[in-house]
């Protein structure tokens, strides 16, 4: 008897003490998995938006038997009878469990978080993100989206961005590996790597969704790729240096910078073909351009310190005005009354009023690249390679709002709405 109750005791420690080693390995799976449901319940288990239901400290039997009714039909949701078809059972549970651990409040933040990026200044929120934002992240060979802060790593030194216009898509430029990342932008899962030629640059989306265009510097030439098989259909030939183009709203024309020196070339998508070269006298090297809303003003950016406002009826440069030190990136505001524009080599970045054309330079950080206003004109996002972070200016008072600490050498933003 004395014998039996000691092996029951043995067992009962035995069982206690594989038991609690599980609940433990449980919860450290589920939260690797958790980063598939973080675009809309938010890394912390709190939905990023009013429709995305928090997740956070609900109880665990619940959340499992919701998962498993979404996985087979039970439970009727288009978006989460999707996400849950390829979940296993013990993914269901592991997830389950995981979540019901987690806070309740947003505001206890972090202990879970599963990247490990230095603490936020601010909390991030859709009121400076009223769309969905993407920056890439040449240092960390990363993607971060905004406000849901979710990070896909495993990229080569992604340098530029582009989103589908119905954001479903992300693409994202690999010069070192000469390919271009396909991502799902809603879960940041990569869809597709993709060969096109030498040192692609920067890549841009049809408005149609149809196509999308990478510019391949070293290669001279822009590689197609079809959005609908994912496959590279073919090349267009340009002249020395092709940076990044800038399509028409009706996906007819695509304007590209030629930093070789030549200007800007016209592509006539129709033909896939470079039918005419503008030459933009002044300049040092065309490297990033964008158009004003009536698409008759082009505004090109060089890497030395200039826009140039060329008159693309004309051919003409209306007016050469002097900004920050190095490349950058330039955007024209939405609503037509503004050019953004950074500068790598310098400490501010320049506000061109499209009206008077006269400048406004906003201190900011050591370097700036990327630059993007939301679609509402309200904030304009900006990349600080040196400083690791995304200063957000509040154009109502051009003050900045906030910095949000990144990855390393944020370069480039995309943000729905603003291609
Ligand atoms: C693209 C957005 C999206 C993603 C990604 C997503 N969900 Fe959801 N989820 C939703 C929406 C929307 C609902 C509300 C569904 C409804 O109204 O019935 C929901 C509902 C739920 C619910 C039910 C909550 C409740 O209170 O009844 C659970 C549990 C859940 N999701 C878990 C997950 C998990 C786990 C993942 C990751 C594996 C995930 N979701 C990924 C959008 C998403």
């Amino acid at each position: 008897m004395k014998t039996l109750l000691s092996i029951c005791t043995l067992l009962l420690i035995f069982i206690f003490s594989t038991s609690s080693c599980t609940a433990k390995s449980i919860n450290k799976q589920g939260q690797i998995k958790s980063s598939l449901c973080a675009g809309c319940h938010g890394k912390n288990g709190i939905g990023v938006a009013n429709e995305f239901p928090n997740l956070a400290g609900q109880k665990s039997a619940y959340l499992q038997k919701q998962l498993l009714d979404f996985k087979t039909g039970k439970r009727n949701n288009a978006t989460m009878n999707a996400m849950t078809q390829t979940l296993t059972p013990t993914d269901i549970k592991n997830l389950a469990v995981y979540f019901s651990t987690l806070p309740r409040h947003s505001s206890a933040m972090s202990a879970n978080s599963i990247n490990n990026h230095p603490p936020k200044k601010n909390k991030v929120s859709i009121i400076e993100f009223p769309e969905i934002v993407f920056s890439s992240m040449k240092g960390s060979g990363s993607i971060e989206s905004f406000p849901s802060e979710i990070v896909a790593t495993g990229g080569e030194n992604m340098l530029y961005t582009a989103l589908t216009p119905d954001a479903t898509m992300l693409l994202s430029t690999s010069p070192s590996t000469d390919t271009v990342y396909i991502f799902n932008a809603k879960i940041l899962q990569r869809l597709a790597i993709i060969n096109v030629g030498k040192a692609p640059k920067g890549v841009k989306v049809m408005p149609n969704g149809k196509f999308a265009y990478v510019s391949n510097q070293g290669s001279n030439n822009i590689s197609i790729i079809d959005l609908n098989t994912l496959k590279n259909i073919g090349a267009i030939k340009t002249a020395s240096g092709p940076h990044n183009v800038r399509f028409t709203k009706n996906s007819k024309l695509a304007y590209v910078t030629l930093q070789g020196g030549a200007g800007i070339g016209v592509i006539d998508t129709i033909k896939a073909k470079m039918i005419h070269i503008i030459p933009v006298t002044g300049i040092t090297g065309a490297h990033n351009l964008d158009l004003s809303g009536d698409e008759k003003i082009a505004y090109v950016r060089d890497f030395v310190h200039h826009v140039a406002v060329v008159d693309l009826t004309s051919e003409k440069v209306l007016k050469m005005l002097t900004v920050g030190n190095g490349h950058g990136g330039i955007d024209v505001f939405p609503n037509g009354k503004f050019v953004a524009t950074a500068a790598i080599g310098d400490n501010f970045i320049s506000v061109i009023n499209t009206k008077t054309l006269t400048i406004n330079n906003i201190q900011l950080g050591t370097a700036s690249h990327g630059i993007r206003v939301s679609k509402d004109n309200q904030w304009l996002y900006i990349t600080l390679p040196k400083e690791n972070t995304i200063a957000v200016i509040n154009t109502n008072n051009w003050q900045v709002e906030k910095r949000i600490a990144v990855g390393k050498f944020p370069f480039w933003l995309a943000v729905q709405g603003n291609p």
